[in-house]
């Protein structure tokens, strides 16, 4: 843990108090010598120590208790950072595979996690969260898009909803 915790330290050092500091953390990494769960619970308390505020809680992709690639399911990565975050007691962002508002939402209020990353699927969709919001009905006038368009798309969805809904043909 010695280079973790050393570059940690001077990063801290430097990093203003006011700002959070995240570590992301292969929490399980290597075949059959390695780097396991057990290992990432001792070192996320020693960075807690150093002012680090949150684990991001990826992997290598490979379980070295199960012997397997981790096979890339959804949210394939939410059981480590549940395991940091129970174990160790800091806050945890999850990642892996997480690509619906729902998904998401779950994985939060069963406390698996603080935080959700999005890679991938902030690629396929930039606006990702203002969708997820939408999904929940929390913003229901468009103020968080950008103000040049949000105004047009707040009249837009008040004409869409004017519309009669379409009967299926079938
Ligand atoms: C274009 C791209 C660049 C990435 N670069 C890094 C990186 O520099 N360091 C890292 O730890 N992970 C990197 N990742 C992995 C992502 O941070 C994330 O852990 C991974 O894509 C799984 O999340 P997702 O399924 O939401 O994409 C990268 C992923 C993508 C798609």
């Amino acid at each position: 843990m010695k280079l973790a915790l050393e570059v940690t330290a001077a990063v801290r050092a430097h990093w203003p108090k006011s700002k959070p500091l995240f570590f992301r953390m292969s929490v399980v990494d290597g075949i059959d010598v390695g780097w396991s769960i057990d290992e990432s619970v001792v070192l996320a308390k020693e960075l807690a120590k150093l002012g680090v505020d949150l684990i991001d809680c990826s992997s290598g992709g490979y379980n070295i208790e199960k012997k397997h690639i981790l096979q890339r399911t959804l949210g394939f990565q939410v059981y480590l950072a549940e395991a940091i975050k129970q174990r160790a007691g800091v806050p945890v962002v999850t990642v892996g595979m997480i690509t619906k508002a729902q998904q998401a939402e779950a994985i939060l209020q069963g406390s698996q996690a603080d935080l959700i990353a999005i890679g991938r699927t902030a690629l396929h969709d930039p606006y990702w969260p203002r969708h997820a919001a939408e999904f929940f009905n929390y913003a229901e006038k468009f103020e968080q898009w950008p103000e040049q368009y949000g105004w047009w798309l707040d009249r837009w969805s008040k004409s869409l909803k004017r519309l009669p809904v379409e009967r299926s043909k079938k």
